[in-house]
């Protein structure tokens, strides 16, 4: 249950959300899947939060960012009709460019604010800014992971249904093929993060997806993404070659690493 405080919050984006919606009926399904994705964020990022036992004012934080970091996908896909960013376009920046016209966060400090701002702006970039304030690091930690458990949870649910209703939006538009690129294998042998611009068809992007694993922050969100099957699901979309096979066992060796099972 969302704290109270955040009633306004949530009441003000599900109206920004509506405008779009009622404005480009024709977009809405792509913008009623972002709108449900920032809602499930916030969820995952109360999960993370009593996990990390954060206090009452940064658990709060922490569901601000959580509610908010995707809300300039509104506009991207109303302007760009995409969901990947360039270098003309980042849905973070457009995020935050849609926070301060609104004036959405006017009531918190500026501290606060900052924070906010900063860890929308981190969410999506390939790693997190140096920053001094040890705040900003740790809250944009939180959202990479509780984003990328949202994401699984889509994209998991989306290849189950993909034969009958292709959402190429989704798919980054990519070529859908087996082929693995060699800079996406490397990357992910080498537990690197996979950059997007390394992405030539989506086979590469569902090996990004699972490449996101050695990017989580937290041992909650490790054991999270173990316990949802979620990248059993993305592996069982792939072909059994031997590339394949062996970032399997990159993972699995990983989650051994990670994952604390009960003594028999
Ligand atoms: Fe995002």
């Amino acid at each position: 249950m969302a704290n109270s405080l955040m009633k306004k919050y949530i009441t003000w984006f599900n109206t920004y959300v509506e405008s779009f919606i009622n404005k480009y009926p024709d977009l809405s399904e792509n913008i009623k899947l972002k709108a449900g994705h920032s809602h499930k964020v916030h969820s995952e990022i109360i999960g993370l939060a009593n996990a990390l036992n954060l206090s009452e004012n940064e658990k709060f934080i922490a569901e601000l960012i959580g509610l908010f970091h995707d809300v300039g996908r509104f506009n991207q896909f109303i302007k760009y009709r995409t969901f990947s960013d360039s270098e003309l376009q980042n849905h973070a920046d457009l995020g935050i460019e849609a926070l301060k016209e609104n004036s959405v966060l006017k009531d918190l400090k500026p501290k606060e604010q900052e924070i906010i701002y900063k860890a929308i702006y981190n969410h999506s970039r390939a790693e997190i800014d140096e920053d001094k304030n040890e705040k900003v690091i740790f809250f944009s930690k939180m959202i990479r992971d509780a984003d990328k458990l949202d994401i699984w949870r889509l994209i998991t649910e989306y290849y189950m249904v993909r034969e009958q209703k292709t959402n190429k939006t989704l798919e980054l538009d990519l070529p859908d093929s087996y082929d693995v690129s060699p800079d996406v294998l490397n990357a992910i042998v080498n537990q690197k993060v996979v950059l997007k611009r390394s992405l030539k068809t989506l086979s590469d992007f569902k090996l990004l997806q699972i490449g996101w694993l050695f990017d989580l922050n937290f041992e909650y969100s490790i054991q999270r993404v173990y316990d949802k099957k979620y990248l059993d699901k993305i592996f069982d979309t792939l072909p059994e070659t031997d590339k394949i096979n062996q970032i399997k066992e990159i993972v699995d060796a990983y989650f051994d690493k990670h994952i604390k099972t009960l003594p028999i």
